[in-house]
């Protein structure tokens, strides 16, 4: 009983003090479950690497075929154009060829940005 009112505490006292890391934490659930059969990285993936996504030109990943739609957006990838991408892929950039409906939650949307704010 002890035990259990201590971790609760803790994830209290966690949720308060560091917000952005525990965005990115659940971030990175969104993430693992919804992105990463895709953007796992690894070479020959279907989706680009999203290392360092945040603050790059849309379209621009080493050795990733993209489809023109994406290359010649003009994007540059801030958290907002991330969150209106994500958010409804088909509509913000037209054309481009990412087979993902969308990710509509708006607090899941969030931790997946800030998460990948963490990745360098
Ligand atoms: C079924 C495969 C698939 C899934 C699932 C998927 N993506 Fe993608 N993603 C792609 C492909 C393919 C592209 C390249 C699109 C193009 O070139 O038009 C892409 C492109 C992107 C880009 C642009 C990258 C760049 O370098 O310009 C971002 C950002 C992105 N995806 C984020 C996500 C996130 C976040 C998720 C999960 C919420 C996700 N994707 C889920 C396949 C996927």
């Amino acid at each position: 009983m002890a035990r259990i009112l201590t971790i609760g505490i803790a994830a209290l006292l966690g949720s308060t003090l560091a917000p952005s890391a525990m965005a990115a934490d659940s971030g990175a659930q969104v993430f693992k479950s919804q992105c990463a059969i895709c953007h796992s990285g690894a070479k020959g993936a279907i989706g680009p690497s999203l290392a360092g996504v945040v603050g790059r030109h849309a379209g621009s990943a080493p050795g990733f075929n993209y489809s023109p739609a994406m290359k010649q957006s003009g994007l540059v990838w801030t958290p907002a154009a991330l969150k209106l991408y994500i958010a409804e892929p088909a509509k913000t950039v037209k054309g481009n060829r990412m087979p993902y409906a969308g990710l509509k939650d708006p607090a899941k949307l969030d931790a997946v940005v800030a998460y990948l704010a963490a990745q360098r």
